[in-house]
């Protein structure tokens, strides 16, 4: 039986060479010492949900449990997000009210927006974790390379061992539309256990909206769970989670910001609706990228 062939697979993975170099990414490939690296960040006895280990990522076999995943991520990435990649990082860092000093950046991949929130708070302990060796390696590279300390955590997002209460702001970027809608709940709900009261959840991905007006968009890529997002609500996801406060912010036509706060009780207002943060902004004075 032949498979329908995604929009990346007939069209762009054949010009992908006029945007990407291969060689580089293959030069870089072959330049890293995977079992070795992997070994220093592998968690042995994770088993991997089963949603995750058949997921093909962007045309590519294996998803994310592979090297080729990891090197060819950011120099594809950086298309993806138009109308720039940075500037739409930026909206997570540019979200986050108070100052905090624990950050869990999950599903991090290979670090783009780890270091972004390390950068913006250089005092403060950034985490990032994701289900993929592979992905942390890159993370682990660029962290050394740009000097700032950052601990990578191979764990489920979804349960990821720490402490209750124990950061004061959980972020995801591009994280969503990659799991099914029950463990995009279940990691809400983690990151609710995983939070301060007044903490900030930050989820950053595809603005749902707009994805379901226009489907051709979800045949670009390969992403099995990409229409089970499309169709849901992130903003009513976080709510049921437990969250107050709860915004979506379009951020450059394509993707969306979604913001919670952890309130005193459940169902009571949060600090930030109770009485407006008047922490300093730390944002503005973050250094360009
Ligand atoms: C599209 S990438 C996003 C990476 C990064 N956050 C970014 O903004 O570029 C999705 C990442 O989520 C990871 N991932 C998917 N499901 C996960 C889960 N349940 N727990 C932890 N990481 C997960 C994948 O391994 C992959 O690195």
């Amino acid at each position: 039986m032949s498979e329908k062939k995604t929009i990346f697979e007939q069209f762009l993975a054949p010009i992908s060479g006029w945007f990407v170099d291969w060689d580089k990414v293959r030069e870089l490939n072959s330049s890293i010492h995977w079992e070795s690296e992997t070994d220093r960040l592998r968690q042995p006895n994770l088993t991997y949900p089963a949603y995750y280990q058949r997921q093909n990522f962007h045309g590519i076999e294996g998803g994310y449990l592979n090297a080729s995943a990891a090197t060819s991520y950011d120099p594809i990435t950086r298309y993806a997000l138009p109308p720039n990649e940075t500037w739409v990082r930026e909206s997570v860092i540019h979200s986050i009210r108070a100052r905090p000093r624990r950050i869990l950046d999950l599903g991090c991949g290979t670090g783009s927006t780890t270091l972004m929130l390390k950068q913006a708070f250089p005092d403060a302990e950034v985490v990032g974790l994701d289900l993929s060796p592979y992905m942390l390696v890159m993370g682990d590279r660029k962290a050394r390379e740009a000097g700032v300390e950052i601990a990578w955590v191979h764990a489920k997002a979804e349960a990821t061992g720490f402490d209750d209460e124990s950061f004061d702001v959980v972020a995801a970027s591009l994280l969503f539309h990659e799991t099914p809608e029950a463990i995009a709940r279940a990691i809400l709900k983690e990151s609710y256990r995983l939070l301060r009261v007044g903490g900030e959840v930050l989820i950053l991905d595809g603005h749902q909206h707009t994805l379901r007006d226009n489907p051709w968009m979800m045949d670009i890529f390969e992403e099995p769970y990409l229409q089970e997002y499309a169709r849901g609500s992130v903003d009513a996801w976080m709510g049921a989670a437990g969250f107050g406060a709860v915004q979506t912010e379009q951020v450059w036509g394509l993707n969306q910001l979604t913001r919670g706060v952890k309130p005193i009780a459940p169902g009571e207002p949060t600090a930030t609706e109770a009485e407006p943060d008047r922490t300093e902004p730390t944002w503005a004075s973050a250094p360009s990228y």
